[in-house]
């Protein structure tokens, strides 16, 4: 195989996980939304994750001092208002406001949900230890929700440089894994 050399800055695109994921908080009164696509499982049971928040994003200074925020997962109708989230800084706007999304009260955490989402996932932040070097916060998800009336929820995956694959063919395969 004839392969070239990948700049490694690059090296992203190809492994980004996925689904991109609005990252819903709240700070006294404010509420905020951000964009974020690199996150990870960690265990099933408490499901527990790990997102990356830039130390210069404003929902990093949210997460670090209310110690919560809701993972909201967006389908591809919401595409453009993901990026817009992703392109905005919530210092300077209301952006459910500016990007017509509608907020509605969590359960367990005083950061909304996004209606408009097909599923949210309220998160209390277990652990900031890697925070600082790598903005790194490990989160449990302690109530879920989601719509089922969505028959093909088809959720959108970034693949650097505003390339977008949306989820399409299903196969299924008899794998161990849950
Ligand atoms: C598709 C996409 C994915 C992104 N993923 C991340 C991410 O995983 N981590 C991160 O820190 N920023 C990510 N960003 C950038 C933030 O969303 C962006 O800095 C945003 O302005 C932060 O908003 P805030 O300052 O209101 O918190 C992403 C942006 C886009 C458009």
């Amino acid at each position: 195989m004839a392969k070239q050399s990948l700049p490694l800055p690059e090296v992203y695109q190809l492994i980004e996980p996925g689904p991109v994921v609005l990252v819903s908080s709240m700070m006294g009164e404010q509420t905020n939304i951000m964009t974020m696509s690199w996150h990870m499982m960690i265990e099933f049971e408490p499901p527990t994750l790990a997102c990356a928040i830039s130390a210069g994003d404003y929902t990093y200074d949210i997460v670090k001092k209310t110690k919560e925020c809701v993972i909201n997962i967006p389908t591809e109708e919401l595409a453009k208002k993901v990026v817009g989230c992703g392109n905005t800084i919530g210092r300077d706007i209301d952006k459910f406001k500016q990007f017509g999304l509608t907020p509605s009260a969590a359960a367990c955490v005083r950061a909304p949900l996004i209606d408009e989402c097909y599923a949210n996932f309220e998160c209390k932040m277990i652990d900031s230890k890697l925070a600082a070097k790598y903005g790194i916060f490990i989160f449990e998800v302690v109530k879920a929700w989601i719509d089922r009336s969505q028959k093909n929820p088809r959720t959108i995956h970034h693949q650097g440089n505003g390339k977008f694959v949306v989820d399409g063919e299903i196969i299924r395969l008899p794998s161990r894994m849950k």
